[in-house]
């Protein structure tokens, strides 16, 4: 064990007190995969003989150096954040066969992005054509060379795929049953939103910039609580409040705000600029933003003051949060304690 986790520079702090023996851990199918590695539904039992569904990340096997201190970090991370409803907790870690396995909750119903999107697929079926629209902002066409979007299609295919069937599509219901719990009115949407600014209320409150809000990094329990998950670019911002990226890191250029464009900067308000693209992808139904736009052109059209238009379905009021979150002075754009607010107003008069 000694060896493993020396492997994993900086994670022999981090692992302390949180590790669970590799025999009370049961590996099932695959739920998603990254370059990073995979990710594995999991049976854990516990010091008590209960059971445990769990969702277990494992480096792949021939990660660079670079990638496994990144892992080390989330792990860091994930243990430092503690608990809260809104963010994906850390159950423990596991050293398998020289390998470090991150166990986390599991959240039955997948990422956010994967589920709005066949909320969307269910609805149009059933009330005829008139969510077509949202076919248009699926095209994920733009860059070939897109990391992001890659990865958001690899997703797409494999992760919440089971999940969402089995739990929407369970033998017991009848057919109107199935429509119905896939149904999302504005207020579902809305509380979704709400509970991912709680979230963040809290990273922030720990100091965690998240650097990758997006529809696909929200998972989504049975209950419909979401969750906020992965935080492998996370990063502790303890000077001045920002984190400065060094490297060239794979970065999710549509989701970024003007200044860590430009600047490679991050705060907790270039993460409110994140936000506000989550916000269009919820009302969305899991839109791809800017879907007509390069990544390379992005950044002198947000210069020059564009920003994109209202959502059909959407209020004047939601789409007025989205273009705060946009504004070109961090400063200027809401707090997730505003944010939260403002969601919990609109959320009262909500149908
Ligand atoms: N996919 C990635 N992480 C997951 C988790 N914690 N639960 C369910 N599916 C996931």
């Amino acid at each position: 064990a000694m060896t493993s986790l020396l492997a994993l520079p900086g994670v022999l702090g981090a692992l302390e007190g949180c590790i669970v023996p590799a025999s009370s851990l049961l590996l099932l199918e695959t739920l998603g995969s990254g370059c990073f590695g995979t990710v594995c539904k999991g049976i854990l039992t516990c010091h008590d003989g209960k059971l445990e569904e769990v969702a277990v990340k494992r480096l792949r096997d021939n990660a660079t150096p670079e990638e496994a201190r990144h892992f080390s970090d989330e792990i860091a991370l994930m243990k430092s954040v503690g608990h809260h409803k809104n963010i994906v907790s850390m159950v423990g870690c596991c050293i398998e066969g020289g390998v470090t396995l991150l166990i986390v909750e599991y959240c039955a119903l997948g990422d956010l992005q994967r589920f709005l999107r066949e909320a969307a697929k269910a609805m149009s079926e059933e009330r005829g054509p008139d969510l077509k629209y949202i076919d248009i902002c699926h095209s994920d066409s733009d860059s070939e060379n897109d990391y992001y979007e890659r990865q958001a299609k690899l997703s797409q295919r494999i992760t919440a795929a089971n999940a969402v069937s089995n739990a929407t599509y369970g033998m017991d219901m009848g057919d109107s049953d199935q429509k119905n719990s896939l149904r999302l009115s504005s207020k579902d949407l809305l509380a979704f939103a709400r509970q991912v600014a709680d979230g963040m209320e809290y990273l922030a409150s720990t100091r965690l910039v998240h650097r990758d809000l997006a529809a696909r990094n929200i998972l989504v329990c049975e209950d419909r609580t979401v969750k906020i998950s992965d935080f492998g670019l996370s990063r502790d911002i303890y000077e001045q409040n920002v984190y400065h990226q060094s490297g060239y890191d794979k970065v999710p250029i549509k989701w970024m705000a003007m200044e860590s464009l430009m600047h490679r900067e991050y705060t907790t308000q270039s993460d409110v600029w994140s936000f506000g693209i989550l916000l269009w992808e919820i009302v969305t139904f899991g839109g791809s933003p800017y879907p007509s736009i390069p990544n390379n052109g992005l950044f002198q059209l947000l210069q020059r003051g564009y920003r994109m238009e209202k959502p059909a379905n959407c209020s004047e009021e939601l789409y007025q949060v989205m273009r705060q979150c946009w504004r070109e002075k961090p400063s200027e754009r809401p707090t997730f304690t505003d944010l939260k607010k403002r969601l919990d107003d609109l959320l009262v008069t909500a149908a």
